[in-house]
């Protein structure tokens, strides 16, 4: 898959540990920043790779910052955006099954190396399971699009 990733300062090691892990997988990932530890504005990054998943560029993202709430609040506010906070496993397989993820964000300040890993491992590869999934995907859909109308 074509994959944008981006974190704040907060996110810098588990993002490059992901760049690293995506390509091993065989992904095609495309940076989007942060490079250094300096402080900076999570938002910019989280609107970055929101607007590529939103027009069609990337199939997916990942956003990481201190807690990942941050970034799935900001994810969320773009049309075609399901973005969900997974700092679990569990989360991370029904944010697909489920919901049709197509932005994972993740706390860099609470997910420890190993977890993060196998949580990177699950989202990339569980499928949507569609059925009455669907319908209610389609719900949401129609929520974003009365909110763009206005
Ligand atoms: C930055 O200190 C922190 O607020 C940010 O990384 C994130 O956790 C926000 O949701």
């Amino acid at each position: 898959m074509k994959i944008a990733i981006a974190s704040d300062h907060a996110g810098i090691e588990m993002k490059e540990a992901f760049v690293n892990l995506l390509s091993e997988f065989g992904h095609e990932c495309l940076d989007f920043g942060s490079k250094n530890f300096e402080s900076v504005d999570y938002p910019d990054f989280a609107e970055k790779v929101s607007k590529e998943v939103s027009e069609g560029n990337y199939d997916r993202g990942i956003l990481i910052c201190g807690t990942g709430i941050g970034m799935a609040i900001t994810a969320n506010k773009f049309p075609n955006i399901r973005a969900a906070l997974c700092n679990d496993m569990y989360s991370a397989k029904m944010s697909r099954c489920h919901n049709d993820a197509n932005i994972l964000t993740i706390g860099g300040r609470i997910v420890g190396k190993d977890l993060a890993k196998e949580i990177l491992k699950v989202w990339l590869n569980t499928e949507f399971e569609g059925g009455r999934h669907s319908r209610r995907l389609l719900k949401i859909k129609s929520i974003e699009e009365k909110k763009f109308q206005k």
